[in-house]
């Protein structure tokens, strides 16, 4: 998982704002054809905001959709759904949701001893985001959503159009 995503992120190396919508889409599809091969019947469905993101914060971000991805797909049952929308909170949310069991009342991810949770919750600091969980859709499976800071699509262009230093435009090289 972690090859696909930085295989997926390297095809943006150099490139200083990437559409996170597009992004998802892509990686849902590559995930969802992963599972199918596995014959698994999940799939993995994409809806809300075009929404352009400097690749310091995308690439957290990608990481932490990574892993709640995984997670659904491991723990929950059914359709895997990732939702990218403007929120009051911080600036956007992104969750990840899935049917299948509801989380137990309490969930406490600070007391996991996964690697995923901790891979999540620290990415989610690293951008300025938090984490927030809840049950899906119904009360059934669970819902992860990251609520994060972003610019908008003009701030994020303009501050690319703007001299940035090459090496900070390099994230992940
Ligand atoms: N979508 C989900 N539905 C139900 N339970 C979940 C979900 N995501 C996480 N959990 C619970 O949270 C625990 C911690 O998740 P975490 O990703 O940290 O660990 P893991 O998936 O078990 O292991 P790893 O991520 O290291 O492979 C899981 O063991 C599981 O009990
Ligand atoms: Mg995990």
């Amino acid at each position: 998982m972690i090859a696909r995503i930085h295989h997926r992120l390297h095809s943006y190396d150099g490139v200083q704002a990437i559409e996170f919508r597009k992004f998802l889409q892509d990686f849902g599809r590559d995930f969802s054809a992963m599972l199918s091969s596995e014959e698994r019947p999940e799939q993995v469905l994409v809806e809300g905001i075009e929404l352009n993101l400097p690749a310091a914060i995308a690439i957290p971000l990608g990481f932490v959709v990574s892993e709640l991805i995984a997670n659904a797909a491991k723990y929950g049952d059914g359709r895997i759904a990732i939702s990218l929308q403007p929120d009051s909170a911080l600036g956007y949310a992104l969750s990840v949701a899935n049917g299948g069991p509801a989380l137990p009342e309490g969930f406490d991810p600070g007391a996991s001893t996964g690697l995923g949770m901790r891979i999540i919750q620290s990415f989610a600091r690293q951008i300025g985001g938090e984490l927030r969980i809840g049950r899906g859709d119904d009360g059934h499976g669970a819902r992860f959503t990251v609520l994060f800071p972003g610019m908008t699509n003009e701030a994020t262009a303009a501050l690319f159009a703007s001299s940035l230093p090459h090496q900070s435009k390099r994230i992940i090289t």
